[in-house]
């Protein structure tokens, strides 16, 4: 087994992580008094009892029926950078060097906050990421599957100067999987790209949803990216594709277990992956909910397959970096 040193210098990138999914509930609570927000009662009122929530969820929903609630305590500017800012802190000294995140505008513009309140805040944040602790980073909106296509399809609108400008550097689409499939949002993903030809498309497939979920996100909405993706292993032909397109999948060991995905990161078929040449990244999905950030991820599954050796981890991190949305001058420095 390779030893922790070694996983805590390799230059780490992070392309699956909702910054939502980095609020921790030492900050939660603060923000809430901050804001003068008072949680449902049937939510935990302390740090300990949320702690001690997130020990444990059912599934996807259960997580995100919290997640949700969690996201309420967001309101201005500030609170979106003070959260990415304390993420940014965090992974930095866990060797992370490059970050391609998501947020969720339609968890705040639901409840009045302004798009850009949410997207100049977190921005804040990555261009001091950028500048203070030399992490790049792209910012990438998610679309609420479980919110109605042509709410979604607004929502793109709304973001439209962003998305021309380059501040959003990627759509992706998360939430609840199985009732949504990606059929529901193809205008959604071909209205975004005609704003801008070098947005970048990825979606949530495959974490609960089948194999032919994740076929569909490439063919109907036109991804170059899966994010999950582990059920894409249930199909011979998919996985080939996979691997003759070079499509990558960003994988979240630490979250499959949390949401029951799998029960242990032994089961993810990690070397299957490796053995048919389809790319993965390891992710940390929602770090504060599940228990660990990108180099917990790396650590646990080093644990889980203690055969890799330095080589084979050398080959995660440069197909990592490969897959990467950052041009070839960063992708060289990194
Ligand atoms: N939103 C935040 N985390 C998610 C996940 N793991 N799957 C789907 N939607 C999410
Ligand atoms: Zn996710």
């Amino acid at each position: 087994m390779v030893s922790v040193e070694f996983l805590k210098e390799l230059p780490k990138c992070e392309h699956h992580l909702h910054l939502e999914g980095t609020l921790e509930p030492d900050l939660l609570f603060p923000l809430a008094e901050r804001n003068h927000i008072t949680l449902p009662q049937t939510f935990p009122q302390t740090v300990t009892e949320l702690n001690e929530k997130y020990k444990s969820f059912r599934d996807l929903q259960d997580f995100l029926d919290y997640y949700y609630i969690g996201t309420n305590v967001l309101i201005k500017e500030e609170d979106f950078f003070d959260l990415a800012w304390a993420y940014f802190q965090k992974v930095h000294k866990q060797g992370l060097v490059h970050a391609e995140v998501f947020y969720d505008p339609q968890s705040h513009t639901s409840r009045g906050v302004t798009i850009e309140t949410v997207t100049l805040g977190f921005q804040r944040a990555c261009a001091k990421a950028q500048s203070e602790l030399g992490i790049s980073s792209k910012l990438i909106m998610c679309l609420l599957r479980h919110i109605e296509p042509e709410e979604c399809l607004q929502t793109v609108k709304d973001a439209k100067k962003f998305i021309e400008d380059g501040t959003i550097s990627g759509l992706g689409l998360d939430s609840a999987e199985r009732p949504f499939p990606p059929n529901l949002f193809i205008e959604c993903y071909e209205t975004a790209k005609s704003y801008n030809k070098d947005l970048q498309l990825t979606a949530h497939a495959g974490e609960e949803g089948s194999a032919q979920f994740v076929a569909d996100a490439l063919d109907l909405l036109n991804v170059t990216r899966i994010d999950h993706g582990i059920n894409s292993i249930h199909d011979a032909e998919l996985i080939q594709r996979l691997a003759s397109e070079q499509i990558m999948l960003t994988v979240c060991p630490l979250s499959n277990v949390k949401l029951q995905v799998v029960k242990s990161v032994k089961e993810l078929p990690l070397q299957e992956f490796l053995d048919n040449n389809v790319p993965f990244s390891l992710n940390s999905d929602d770090p504060a909910y599940f228990g660990g950030y990108i180099l917990d991820n790396y650590i646990q599954v080093s644990k889980d397959f203690p055969d890799w050796n330095y080589g084979t981890w050398g080959r995660i991190a440069k197909n990592a970096i490969n897959g990467s949305w950052c041009d070839s001058k960063r992708k060289h420095e990194l």
